[in-house]
């Protein structure tokens, strides 16, 4: 797949500038208000009782805040984080030897932990519910079981798939919390905030032209921003004025929707392929070429939030939406689709 500058993923060129950018209290980590009413009371009573917290599952589209918040839980809480994710811990024992060395409060992040392999999460369970690391010594009729205590340690989840995890895993996690896509307003704040720590001289219709073109994602939001910055540099004085960041953008192939050409593309092929749907999503996969996982998890979420695809029993349709941003006329036939 090309590399899309709209991609809520996080990129290896991206790992630098966002640890620049990312907000390390609660009080700056702009918007989901409920997840920070929530956090905070929670943090608050555990400092009070100086116990360690709840264990955390957090859950939401790429690019939200999952790894800023794991981080600031654990500057809130003034504790070590340990950072790993669900493809990095191969065996059983790559999770004993990180959960041996954790010391009293300390907060492991487990990124990706709908990716944790079955026998991995069995070590999890007695962990996260009892401290206790079950270890079998010997093989056959000799073998014994050994139960070892770990400290009180609290386990941060992150994952994009809540679906995919399984429901004993859920169910030792006493705080689940879910984050969701970011109001144009919170993502003007981002971008001013992201624009002063970068230095970059950035007008209000600016931020707020780069704010709506970002798929409701702080990830994007700073990305576009980069890059809108270069086009300033190069082609306006420096300075990302409302027009200047509406030229840059749409330079980019961002449209007014924050869609791409790829996007489009995607639309466009249910539309005049399939009528605007239903179309099945190994069909659509097999159409545009990309994999079935890919446009689940990264075109269609945001396309679905912004109302111009649906997915219904029979497949996914493009919404009377679609055809107008794309300035199709309207489908003839209506073969009973509630959506028309
Ligand atoms: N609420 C927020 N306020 C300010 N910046 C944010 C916020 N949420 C995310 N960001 C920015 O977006 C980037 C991506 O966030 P991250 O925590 O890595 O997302 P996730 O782990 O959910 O993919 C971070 O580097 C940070 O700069
Ligand atoms: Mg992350």
């Amino acid at each position: 797949m090309e590399e899309r500058l709209l991609s809520a993923v996080l990129r290896p060129e991206d790992e630098e500038s966002e640890r620049a950018l990312r907000p390390r209290r609660l009080k700056d980590f702009i918007g989901q208000e409920k997840v920070k009413e929530s956090l905070a009371v929670f943090i608050h009573a555990a400092r009070a009782r100086g116990e360690a917290l709840d264990h955390v599952l957090l859950f939401g589209p790429p690019g939200l805040g999952k790894t800023t918040l794991a981080g600031i839980i654990a500057a809130e809480l003034g504790v070590n984080l340990r950072v790993t994710s669900g493809p990095a811990i191969e065996r059983p024992g790559d999770l004993a030897a990180i959960l041996t060395n954790l010391s009293p409060g300390d907060i492991l992040f487990i990124d990706e932990i709908h990716r944790l392999s079955r026998a991995v999460e069995e070590i999890l369970y007695p962990a996260m519910e009892d401290f206790a690391l079950d270890i079998v010594i010997g093989k056959g009729p000799g073998a014994r079981s050994l139960r070892l205590t770990l400290p009180r340690f609290t386990l941060i989840g992150a994952t994009t798939r809540a679906g995919l995890i399984t429901s004993p895993l859920r169910d030792r996690f006493g705080i689940i919390l879910r984050l969701d896509y970011y109001q144009v307003e919170e993502l003007v704040q981002i971008v001013t905030r992201s624009a002063r720590i970068l230095g970059i001289a950035t007008e209000p219709e600016g931020a707020l032209e780069i704010a709506r073109r970002s798929r409701g994602t702080p990830r994007v939001a700073n990305r576009l921003l980069k890059r809108v910055r270069d086009y300033a540099q190069v082609k306006a004085q420096g300075v990302i004025t409302g027009p200047v960041a509406q030229a840059a953008l749409t330079f980019l192939g961002v449209d007014a929707l924050g869609l791409d050409h790829t996007d489009r593309k995607l639309l466009r092929i249910i539309i005049e392929k399939f009528n605007g749907g239903p179309v099945g999503l190994e069909t659509l996969a097999a159409a545009t070429g990309e994999e079935a996982g890919t446009l689940e998890d990264v075109f269609e979420p945001y396309l679905m939030q912004a109302g111009l695809l649906a997915r219904t029993p029979r497949g996914r349709m493009a919404t009377p939406a679609a055809y107008r941003h794309l300035g199709l006329p309207p489908r003839q036939r209506c073969d009973q689709q509630s959506l028309w």
